[in-house]
């Protein structure tokens, strides 16, 4: 064993010039590898896929629309001179239809399906799935995702996934030919061909690095964030990487160091391999068995972060569940040297890592085992209008002119006064009429005159042939009358499971710390009038809960309505039970929001009238013609 990484070092970087790239190799001879810890069960080769997992046709199903990491991969896409976008449809519970998305300038309808069974039967050569649903609900997708046929890789981003959970998703995936990647993963990169999600930052970062084309580097970190500090340096001092795999920092990853550098060597193109393991944990003894059985023939440098833990004097646990210094074996040090021993590259400290994998990398070219990759020069993406806008490089004509309201910014204003104004200041009907009509405020005899318009007009009898009824019923999910039996969570995680989320709650701007005004003034108002908030109450412990999730899952201003809307009718003690569940049921609360917005469409069309705006045609660059949907 002892000799093993020095016959392969030899045979691969010294040739017949000597150890001139690695004066770690004395160590080699001098010591016995060290004993593995009792767990490590690594070199036998776990993954059924022994060589490239992603290739330039490779396509993704990917789970819980982001809408971010999904752009990026068909960014990516563009970049490498894809032809096809690497997400063939997208998974969000609950929903269906399709997203637009660009692909370099045109814009692309992405299938949205509501469940994987439904995803892979729709797109039955998309072999991988990038789960992005949150810690509490990776499992379950995952799952799914490793028992359809077409699917060969999952892969799990999210942080704090149960060890529980993922050493279930293990178990199946090992015992039915499948590839986990994470979980606590960025996930990983074929340059030129395949990204995973963020994988490798930005555009910027992503051209600097070279990753739209393929290098000669197989690369494979635990972290994702080193990762792309990785790829910088080996487009630095190589020609980059060919596939790069960030396993992830939890305890028990679903593929392992070894598990990608054995592929690896399985990968003519890859021509040595870089690994940057994390102090804790067994995981680069199963690299070291591996190399020991001589089952790794191409050159690897190596280095374990964590030195620093041995400063401590007590047990230090770094940002990965994973990074934890515990015995001896699982200190950096140890690692280091057992790497070192088996015939890994390694330096003495990560600041000498780049100059080894240079002398390396320069070593190979001059033996010819290496022709540098050829330079490209990758398309430029188009820029997005809005950032275009925002730096001032470009003007675009707008289609519409609005002179009585503003719905930008943090809250709508009628006429140059904001909504929330309006309701401290006691405005009636007549006045937010007056100021989206007339675009000024009259004095409250004039406002009250409108008002008695209304008042006289609103019916004339059910036989005048106008007199139809409008009622717009657009019932969203459970109704909240029946709700109240359930506490929060129950009421929520109920929601979940039927892939729904809940009316009411959730804002784009607004947040825990940056609350809604309008909630807070519609809340006093309930507060002060009704005898009973219970139903708003209940909204305020479902929007605690939800507040545990995200802190954007406020309750809106449309919860905020419903809400006490149900509180009104309850509390004032003038309807059964069963007649407000009719009124919720039959839609009067819609009916309450037509009746208010017909006032503000009344307003576009008299200011539409008023400015002389000519015949509108909307323009054809303003539509993604999908005939084929
Ligand atoms: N009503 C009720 N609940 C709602 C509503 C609503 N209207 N809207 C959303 N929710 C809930 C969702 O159901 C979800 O619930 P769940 O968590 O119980 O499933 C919750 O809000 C969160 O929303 P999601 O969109 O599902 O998930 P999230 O926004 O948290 O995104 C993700 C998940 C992408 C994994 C994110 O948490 C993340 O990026 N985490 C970090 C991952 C990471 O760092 N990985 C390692 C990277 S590599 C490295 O080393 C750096």
């Amino acid at each position: 064993m002892t000799g093993c990484g020095c016959t392969f070092f030899q045979r691969h970087l010294a040739g017949d010039r000597g150890p001139s790239v690695g004066a770690k190799r004395a160590r080699v001879s001098s010591s016995p590898p060290p004993p593995y810890p009792p767990s490590v069960k690594g070199g036998e080769g776990t993954m059924p896929v022994q060589g490239q997992l992603f290739s330039r046709q490779t396509q993704a199903l990917f789970f819980n629309y982001k809408q971010n990491p999904v752009q990026r991969m068909l960014d990516f896409d563009f970049l490498c001179g894809r032809t096809t976008p690497s997400v063939a449809g997208i998974v969000n519970p609950g929903a269906d239809g399709f997203h637009k998305l660009f692909f370099g300038q045109e814009e692309i309808a992405v299938p949205v399906h509501g469940s994987v069974p439904s995803a892979c039967k729709a797109h039955p050569t998309a072999d991988v799935f990038i789960n992005f649903a949150s810690s509490r609900s990776a499992y379950a997708p995952s799952m799914e995702a490793l028992k359809q046929e077409t699917i060969v890789v999952v892969v799990i981003i999210a942080e704090g996934v149960p060890e529980q959970d993922t050493k279930r998703l293990i178990a199946y995936a090992r015992a039915n030919n499948k590839v986990v990647i994470g979980p606590s993963t960025v996930g990983g990169i074929q340059a030129g061909a395949f990204r995973i999600g963020d994988t490798g930052g930005s555009l910027y970062n992503i051209i600097s690095c070279k990753l739209y084309r393929p290098g000669s580097v197989g690369f494979v970190s635990k972290s994702g964030g080193m990762s792309n500090e990785m790829y910088n340096v080996l487009a630095r001092v190589t020609d980059g990487i060919y596939e790069g795999i960030a396993i992830g920092g939890d305890v028990f990853p679903g593929s392992t160091l070894s598990d990608h550098v054995l592929r690896f060597n399985n990968i003519p193109q890859i021509k040595m391999v870089v690994v940057l393991g994390e102090l804790g944990g067994s995981d680069e003894y199963s690299l070291v068995q591996a190399m020991n059985q001589g089952k790794v023939s191409k050159p690897v440098l190596a280095w374990v972060s964590g030195t620093c833990a041995k400063l401590f004097s007590s047990e230090v646990q770094f940002g990965h569940a994973g990074a934890k210094s515990g015995g001896e074996l699982e200190s950096a040090q140890a690692k280091n040297q057992s790497l070192a021993d088996a015939g890994a590259i390694v330096p003495d400290s990560f600041e000498g890592f780049e100059a080894l994998i240079k002398k390396t990398y320069d070593a190979l070219v001059a033996q010819g085992k290496i022709v540098p990759a050829a330079e490209v020069t990758p398309p430029t993406l188009p820029e997005d209008l809005h950032s275009a806008i925002k730096a001032g490089k470009v003007r675009a004509p707008t289609h519409v002119i609005s002179t009585i309201s503003d719905d930008r910014g943090d809250e709508p204003s009628y006429a140059g006064v904001p909504i929330s104004a309006i309701i401290e200041n006691n405005y009636g009907l007549g006045d937010v009429i007056s100021l989206l009509w007339f675009k000024r405020s009259l004095p409250r005899y004039c406002t009250r005159f409108i008002e008695m318009c209304i008042i006289l007009c609103a019916d004339h009898g059910p036989c005048v042939s106008g007199a139809h009824n409008t009622i717009v019923t657009a019932r969203a999910g459970k109704d909240l009358v029946s709700c109240l039996g359930l506490d929060a969570p129950t009421f929520v995680e109920g929601m979940k499971k039927k892939g729904l989320r809940v009316p009411g709650i959730g804002h784009r701007i607004k947040s825990k710390e940056n609350r809604d005004k309008r909630v807070e003034l519609l809340q006093k108002y309930g507060r002060a009038n009704f005898s009973s908030v219970k139903y708003m109450q209940y909204a305020i412990s479902v929007e605690a809960y939800t507040l545990t999730k995200a802190s954007n899952l406020v309750l809106n201003v449309d919860g905020a309505i419903a809400t006490l809307f149900l509180d009104l009718l309850d509390s004032c003690g003038m309807f059964s039970p069963e007649e407000i569940h009719e009124i919720v049921n039959i839609g009067y609360l819609n009916g309450l929001f037509v009746l208010a917005r017909s006032i503000g469409l009344i307003g576009h069309s008299f200011d539409q009238k008023r400015l002389k705006q000519p015949l509108y045609r909307h323009p054809w660059e303003d539509v993604l013609y999908a005939t084929h949907f």
